[in-house]
């Protein structure tokens, strides 16, 4: 167990760090990597594959136990082989399992992934398990939610579910983290207890943030679009602009944080791995602006490697590499 002094600031110990609990979706990635993207019509010879656990709440869920949160993930798999996979790869990685349940007829939630030699990615989940993650079963892991500092979820799961969700971390007084990716339609009060709400621009004008903001707008211009709707769409905002970093804005300032300059290899599941680490510290009581600076760090170190979970790095280089760009 860790303890002592970090790297970048506050004392903490193994035993005061916040648990976070993640109702997340669970797949498992099939990835093409390819030169450029096909066109339409277009069939084209890739130059690797792999297939590896994904889905946004098994990588959320990685990249908190990863920065050294102790984790609870509530999930759906399939009662087949790619669900065995995932669960073993779970195991593997050092997470708890207890909260995964084996859904008998459906198939695990699949994504087929294509990677260009420039780090971008193209995605298309099919849900399959992950669409039994209802709100009943939400319901009945409150117990979860209540011993929690922090619930994440986000919008791979069904809208109902997520809303149960911010129900139940409203009754238990936990703080509520959205990843509203994809932009699933929720209802503006759920939208209103997420502290924050982590959106990308895409995501951030689906939901009525920078609408009118045009393509080129700055990371300060994102800045001050998310302090006008901090409070009022969410409690806190969190935007994230890739390569060029993230900003955030709550009731009490706004924030922006420049990503380092880095080669992008493969930028899947990095805004994952951004999620998961800004849950994990917002748990261990680290302020907003603390926690983003660490998170565009993690994210910033995951698009250097292939893959979702695999490109995490440990707490210990995320946190030196946060504080050699302070
Ligand atoms: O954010 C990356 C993830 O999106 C992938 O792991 C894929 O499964 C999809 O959920």
């Amino acid at each position: 167990m860790a303890t002592g002094r970090d790297d970048i600031g506050a004392t903490r110990t193994g035993a005061d760090r916040g648990r976070v609990v993640v109702f997340g979706s669970l797949n498992v990635d099939s990835t093409s990597y390819v030169d450029d993207f096909p066109e339409p019509g277009e069939t084209i010879l890739s130059r690797d594959y792999r297939v590896a656990l994904g889905g946004k709440g098994a990588n959320q869920a990685v990249a908190a136990h990863v920065a050294g949160a102790p984790v609870d993930f509530v999930a759906c798999i399939g009662d087949d082989a790619s669900g065995a996979f995932a669960y073993d790869t779970l195991e593997r990685l050092g997470l708890p399992v207890g909260a995964i349940r084996r859904i008998p007829d459906a198939p695990t939630g699949v994504a087929q992934i294509t990677v260009a030699a420039s780090g971008e990615n193209t995605i298309i989940v099919t849900g399959g398990a992950n669409l039994a993650l209802t709100p009943e079963l939400v319901h009945r892991d409150r117990a979860l939610v209540a011993a929690a500092a922090v619930v994440l979820t986000q919008g791979e799961l069904a809208a109902a579910t997520i809303e149960q969700v911010a129900a139940v971390a409203s009754e238990s007084g936990t703080r509520f983290v959205l990843n509203l990716a994809p932009p699933a339609r929720v209802s503006a009060a759920t939208l209103a207890v997420a502290d924050p709400i982590v959106l990308n621009e895409h995501e951030a004008r689906a939901v009525g943030i920078g609408t009118d903001a045009p393509g080129d707008a700055t990371l300060d211009d994102w800045r001050e679009l998310a302090a006008s709707a901090a409070g009022g769409i969410a409690r806190s905002i969190v935007v994230t602009l890739g390569a060029a970093g993230a900003t955030a804005a709550d009731a009490t300032g706004s924030w922006a944080v420049h990503a380092p300059r880095v080669t992008a290899v493969d930028t899947t599941g990095a805004g994952d791995g951004f999620t998961g680490t800004l849950a994990a510290f917002l748990a261990e009581g680290r302020p907003l602006p603390e926690a983003l600076r660490i998170a565009v760090t993690a994210g910033a170190l995951a698009v250097q490697a292939r893959g979702t979970v695999d490109s995490y790095a440990a707490r210990a280089e995320v946190l030196a590499a946060a504080a050699a760009e302070s």
